[in-house]
């Protein structure tokens, strides 16, 4: 149980469909009486929507890049997660930190331990605790599969113009981190139709120690 507010991340490649869901469980925990803050990474701040900006279309090697999603993580905690946690608002974020070992460590190649250095400088808070969302929705979902649902959709950033090869490496990446923090991680078969995976999505948050039943 978590000791303040509510943080639940929602994580997947590119086109896993994670936005829909997203909204739905926001409605979902207003109705519960709760106080939602929506928010995304890399972003969720002015500066952090900045540097957004430069890490979705800007090349820069792979230490660049994940200072960057650093950084950007730590203003955005700062001014934003932090803040609304100790509010004991629900934050909703649409991806967080195993974004960073998904895509730059697994994708990128990487070194994960700095990662996990840096994971540690920039999400531990003043009390000394390891800030790490209360539980992780995972869509997963075949990347050739997410290639066919992104094709055409829009204008493709730097992530989502990686080939399908990039994507099996975050997708084994986001597979490694469930396996390292299994408790965390609620995985859901993206593959479904729409009912179904919102269906599963509710199923896992109606697990855990913290929702609430309204009554009908
Ligand atoms: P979005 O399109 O889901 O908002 O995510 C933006 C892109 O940034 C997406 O392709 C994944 C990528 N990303 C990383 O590479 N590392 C990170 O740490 C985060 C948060 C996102």
């Amino acid at each position: 149980m978590p000791t303040d507010g509510l943080f639940i991340s929602f994580e997947g490649i590119d086109g896993a469909g994670k936005s829909t869901h997203i909204d739905a469980l926001a409605a979902a925990l207003r109705a519960q009486g709760r106080t939602v803050t929506l928010t995304r990474e890399p972003g969720g701040t002015p500066l952090a929507e900045k540097l957004r900006a430069l890490l979705l279309h800007d090349a820069m090697d792979p230490l660049c890049e994940a200072l960057l999603m650093f950084a950007a993580r730590r203003d955005h905690l700062q001014q934003v997660i932090e803040p609304a946690l100790a509010r004991g608002d629900a934050v909703l974020c649409d991806r967080f930190t195993d974004a960073t070992f998904a895509y730059q460590g697994h994708g990128r190649g990487f070194d994960l331990a700095t990662l996990t250095t840096l994971e540690r400088w920039v999400q531990t808070t003043p009390q000394g605790r390891l800030r790490q969302p209360d539980l992780t929705v995972w869509f997963d979902l075949a990347p050739e599969v997410a290639a066919r649902r992104l094709a055409g959709a829009r204008v493709p950033d730097k992530f989502e113009s990686q080939p399908v090869e990039f994507f099996r490496r975050v997708a084994a990446g986001y597979a490694q981190r469930l396996a390292d923090d299994p408790v965390r991680f609620a995985r859901i078969a993206a593959d479904q139709p729409l009912d179904a995976v919102r269906a599963d999505v509710m199923a896992a948050c109606g697990r855990q120690a913290w929702w609430r039943e309204v009554a009908a």
